[in-house]
């Protein structure tokens, strides 16, 4: 073969590459079609074999024309894999463009959980009456949890089953009450607080969560009598459940109150008939309350000859369980949305 025939016969192979690629379908097609010719065992490669047969003055021309046509195939492989892409991006638009007249679907709109619905609610009954809100953090000492609240040292109530403890001084605190502490400390009086909470025990079942919520009321003044305390819950009871809704004390112990009592409402499903809610005895517990101890004052720095005021701690998941009509507190932390949706 003579370096014309050569020359040629690599126009002949461009030409042919040159036509397969303009009709390749997809890019895998294009760049078999590519290889096949300019591969290492491609035609190109193979043609140019005869490279070591011809003159040494006809090789230059030989390889020019080799470049050529790698040039011609290499420039209509780039030309068909862009034209591919365009056709890919055209298609997608297509396919993927977005109706704007179809009815758009209908937005799921956020509301609170219904727990923090029902603290919000006696947040605010309790605000009307002049109470602010009053934060202290879950992370408590044993000095604010229990010793400035008159608990001995043996109480049960620091037994470890009830208590997470984190360390020898700190704990998850087990009631609201600590914020009486804190706030008695750092406030100026007269003082009117309401603080609401998540607080922690060791227990659980279909009433009780080791996570549950409280919002604790603490006022302190001048004579304040168990008189404003019970008109203060009486207030709150009928603002929170209804007109007319009674409440009753039985007596009742806490270190950090005295007296002390628990408050009952009259049972709001059977307005006191008797039902299987309340046990058939018309009643139903909801908070615990009591004239604030004297050692408690006193801890705080606040002279029980002048001062003296009342405290309370109410379980937020008991009133919305009886708010709501839910009959297992653990609905709440579930987060199921069938659940949440109905409130
Ligand atoms: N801290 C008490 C409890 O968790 C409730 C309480 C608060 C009682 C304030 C009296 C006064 O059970």
């Amino acid at each position: 073969m003579n370096v014309e025939e050569l020359s040629n016969k690599l126009e002949a192979l461009a030409s042919l590459a040159v036509a397969a690629l303009a009709e390749a379908p997809r890019r895998e097609d294009a760049i078999q079609i590519k290889n096949s010719y300019l591969g290492r065992k491609g035609q190109v490669q193979d043609l140019m074999k005869v490279l070591r047969d011809l003159a040494h003055e006809d090789r230059r021309l030989a390889g020019q024309a080799s470049n050529a046509c790698k040039q011609a195939i290499e420039g209509a492989f780039e030309a068909r894999m862009r034209a591919i892409a365009e056709q890919e991006l055209e298609r997608k638009m297509r396919e993927e463009a977005v109706d704007i007249t179809l009815p758009a679907r209908p937005l799921q709109a956020s509301m609170g959980h219904p727990l923090r619905q029902i603290e919000q609610e006696l947040i605010a009954i309790f605000e009307e009456m002049g109470f602010e809100v009053a934060e202290g953090p879950e992370i408590e000492s044993d000095y604010f949890n229990f010793e400035a609240l008159n608990f001995p040292p043996d109480h049960p109530a620091r037994d470890m089953q009830d208590t997470f403890m984190l360390d020898d001084e700190r704990l998850l605190r087990t009631h609201t009450s600590p914020v009486q502490v804190r706030t008695m400390q750092s406030y100026e009086l007269p003082i009117r607080v309401i603080s609401p909470g998540r607080v922690y025990r060791c227990d659980s079942d279909i009433t009780h969560s080791p996570v549950f919520h409280q919002v604790e009321g603490l006022l302190v003044d001048e004579h304040v009598t168990f008189g404003d305390l019970k008109g203060t819950l009486q207030h709150f009871a009928e603002r929170c459940f209804g007109e007319g809704t009674p409440i009753r004390l039985r007596p009742s112990f806490f270190p950090f109150t005295e007296p002390s009592a628990e408050v009952d409402v009259g049972c709001i499903f059977c307005r006191g008939e008797g039902c299987r809610v309340c046990s058939h005895s018309g009643w139903i517990e909801i908070l615990g309350s009591g004239m604030i101890d004297p050692n408690v004052l006193s801890a705080s720095g606040i002279d029980p000859q002048r001062y003296s005021g009342f405290a309370f701690g109410l379980g937020v998941e008991r009133v919305a369980m009886l708010k709501l009509g839910v009959n297992d507190i653990r609905l709440f932390y579930e987060n199921d949305l069938r659940f949440l949706e109905q409130f």
